[in-house]
């Protein structure tokens, strides 16, 4: 297994560009089995996760070529197989997204359940529920989500009791193919659903409401193929802009957006960043201070992302003052708490609120990946330990963050990465 071997102490400093994002990626990849001709995707970002979604359209017989700049044409045409197999979906719980689109399009689908992982137990229960309600047969059998529809989705109210990513998702892309109008209530808002649904409608879907919570869409006989460019990955900027701010760096981030990442930036004030956007960029400068703790509550957007939590932990966790950080979406995402505190943090955990005292400085340790952006926050922490950190199981961070070595190096950390 790979580590990452970090020596702290260096200012971050310079400019990077921003990879398309994961999050929108993988829905928008899932979108493509709903259209009748082939469909190009650009700005998708280098990662294991969009290979193992590529993976599982290749292994349902789709069409899939990729080009040396990660553009994928995907010609759906092809499927043979309605199946999402357990040993895909167990790598990867984004897999389920494949359950709406597959069921609207072909009437059937068998997708192995995902199991909870890391950070939660992460029911899929609202999409099932969506599902029924849009006139789907779902029973579970063998561990699989059998779902049929045989003469087609119906149009339904439907009001999600807990605002679900996933959920409205996986709702919205059954709907667009449903026969009549599907009213989706209490969706979710999050920018990667908005970039979902703008490229349902180039393909030629009819949805109102988009980024807000009530969502019409009125159902279409079929969608055609088209192009679209992935959105900038809003958490890959927020991670380099936190990790610049716990250094008391200064960096440029290039191909992104800060409009969708207003509650991120306000912290990021709060805790003394000086911060310039322009249309694609965002600057953040330390001007070498060291950064103000700053308290928290994690929610759904269009407040402080929960894939944002683990980074401002470690960031709080070297500031001047004391702080709380409340998670309120999941409800083991603190776990990473433990590995900062033995790099010196102190930090108390009751219940979902960690209970954050700054410390001058953190001391190198190995230390161990437990999720994704877990992982992103013990990198920032190597980065203002003094000496050493050894990261184990950075496969997690493979997951979602291009290149995360490469572009510290561009930004002047010292992190290396041993093939193990
Ligand atoms: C998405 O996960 C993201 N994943 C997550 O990104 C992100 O943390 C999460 O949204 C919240 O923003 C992708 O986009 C691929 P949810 P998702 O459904 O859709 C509960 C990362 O690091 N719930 O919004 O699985 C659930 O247990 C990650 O990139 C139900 O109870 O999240 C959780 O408590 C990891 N029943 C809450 O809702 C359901 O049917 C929000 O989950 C569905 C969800």
């Amino acid at each position: 297994m790979d580590k990452l071997i970090i020596q702290g102490g260096s200012r971050l400093n310079g400019e990077i560009k921003i990879s398309g994002s994961k999050n929108s990626g993988l829905p928008i990849l899932a979108a493509t089995l709903l259209a009748d001709g082939p469909m190009h995707i650009c700005n998708l970002p280098h990662l294991n996760d969009i290979t193992t979604m590529l993976a599982l359209l290749r292994c349902m017989g789709v069409d899939v070529t990729i080009d040396e700049k990660m553009c994928v044409e995907i010609d759906p045409t092809t499927i043979r197989d309605f199946e999402a197999p357990y040993e895909l979906v167990k790598t990867m719980r984004a897999s389920i997204l494949v359950l709406g689109p597959l069921l609207a399009r072909f009437g059937k689908a068998d997708v192995s359940f995902p199991g909870g992982c890391a950070i939660g137990s992460r029911p899929v229960d609202i999409h099932l529920r969506g599902l029924e309600a849009m006139g789907a047969e779902i029973e579970v059998d063998g561990g699989y989500i059998r779902a049929r529809a045989p003469k087609g989705l119906k149009g339904a109210r439907f009001l999600m009791d807990k605002v679900t990513v996933g959920g409205t998702e996986n709702l919205l892309m059954a709907a667009v193919l449903a026969e009549g109008t599907t009213w989706l209530e209490n969706a979710a808002r999050e920018p990667e659903i908005v970039d979902l649904a703008e490229c349902l409608v180039a393909m030629g879907a009819k949805i109102e409401g988009i980024g807000t919570d009530q969502l019409e869409i009125q159902g279409v006989k079929q969608l055609h193929g088209c192009t679209y460019s992935v959105m900038p990955d809003r958490i890959e900027t927020g991670t380099y802009l936190a990790a610049a701010a716990a250094t008391g760096g200064r960096v440029k981030l290039r191909a992104t957006r800060a409009d969708i990442l207003e509650a991120v930036l306000l912290k990021l004030e709060e805790a003394g960043a000086k911060i310039t956007v322009g249309e694609d960029w965002i600057e953040l400068d330390m001007e070498g201070r060291r950064p103000r703790a700053v308290s928290l509550r994690t929610a759904p957007y269009p407040a402080f992302p929960t894939d944002m939590q683990a980074q401002f932990t470690a960031m709080n966790a070297v500031s001047e003052g004391a702080s709380a950080v409340v998670e309120t979406i999941f409800e083991n995402r603190l776990i990473q708490t433990h590995e900062l505190n033995r790099m010196g943090a102190h930090i108390v955990l009751e219940g979902n609120t960690a209970m954050i005292e700054g410390v001058e400085k953190l001391k190198g340790a190995p230390v161990m990946a437990s999720d994704l952006r877990a992982s992103a926050s013990l990198v920032i922490a190597g980065m203002v330990a003094e000496g050493e950190t050894t990261v184990d199981r950075i496969y997690h961070i493979d997951r979602g963050y291009e290149c995360i070595e490469e572009k510290l190096q561009m930004l002047g950390a010292n992190i290396r990465r041993v093939p193990g």
